[in-house]
């Protein structure tokens, strides 16, 4: 799907750059039709060293001929940004966004055009290849733009397309999720730190179980209280553990995180119009 489409990418930092090289390594386009744009001359060289890719500290530049243009500056600069490059856009140019807070339609107000907007909201697991990604498409987007979305995103992990109205409600779980599964990690790690375990023993234990978990129900599609009732020996030592968790209310715990979240995103938002 896109073998044949020039891609920009304006503010080509932490996301930006994992897009490119999952897109890279994938390969499902040439190095060549990559443009990376961002202000730093010596990081945009690093960028060329690295993937062959085309460089420049000029937006407006890198947008021209693109069809596909990627936005993943900070929401604090994307007001601006947008502005700058309203004058340089045309409107059958597909834009991407992984801007958090950033509504398409602020997007489009900003250009002043009805270019199609696929809104993305990626997690940092993406610089691994592992990324969970949703995405939305706004009002002037097709079904294709998002096809076209969901082919760069799939490079770098999963996709699941969503209603742009969700998109506070997936940043609580899947954008700010791993914050919170690092947050489980380091605490089973003091657990067995606690209990005598070494503690880089210790973190690879719990990283490798979380990995496992997360695979096992991905990969057998199995209800988790199936698995959990599976691990669950009667009497034995993971049902003493499961009641703990209860009692001290881990569910609880983390259906409030991702509420608190949504709702911290939805107060950000509005400060992006
Ligand atoms: N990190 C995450 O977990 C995550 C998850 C989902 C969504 N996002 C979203 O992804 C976006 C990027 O996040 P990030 O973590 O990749 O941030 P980042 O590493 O700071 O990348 C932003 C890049 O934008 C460049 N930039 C700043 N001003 C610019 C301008 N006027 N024109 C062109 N480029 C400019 C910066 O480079 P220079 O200083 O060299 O210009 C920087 O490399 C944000 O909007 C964020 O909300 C991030």
């Amino acid at each position: 799907m896109l073998a044949n489409k020039r891609i920009a990418v304006i503010g080509a930092g932490h996301i930006g750059t994992a897009l490119i090289g999952g897109l890279l390594k994938a390969k499902l386009l040439d190095a060549k039709n990559i443009t990376a744009a961002r202000r730093d001359a010596a990081a945009l060289e690093e960028l060329r060293k690295r993937f062959g890719v085309h460089v420049t500290p000029d937006n407006r530049k890198a947008v021209k001929g693109a069809h596909i243009v990627i936005l993943s500056v900070k929401p604090q600069t994307a007001l601006a940004v947008l502005d700058e490059l309203a004058p340089a856009m045309d409107e059958s140019q597909l834009i991407i966004t992984v801007m958090a807070g950033i509504a398409t339609e602020t997007i489009v107000k900003h250009l002043g055009k009805p270019n199609p907007v696929v809104r993305a909201m990626p997690n940092t697991p993406v610089l691994v290849d592992q990324g969970a990604t949703p995405i939305a498409k706004g009002a002037h987007a097709s079904e294709e733009h998002l096809r076209l979305a969901e082919s760069v995103f799939k490079a770098v992990g999963i996709v699941e397309t969503i209603p742009e109205s969700l998109m506070s409600a997936v940043t609580g779980l899947s954008g700010s999720g791993p914050a919170y599964i690092y947050m489980v990690i380091e605490a089973l790690t003091d657990g067995g730190v606690k209990m005598g375990i070494p503690r880089v023993t210790a973190r690879r234990l719990a990283a490798q179980t979380v990995l496992g978990a997360a695979k096992l129900v991905i990969e057998t599609g199995k209800h988790t209280a199936v698995l959990k009732d599976e691990v669950t020996t009667p009497g034995g030592t993971t049902i003493a553990a499961v009641h703990e968790l209860e009692s001290k209310g881990l569910r609880t715990v983390l259906m409030d995180a991702v509420v608190t979240a949504t709702k911290r995103a939805d107060e950000l938002s509005d400060t992006y119009k």
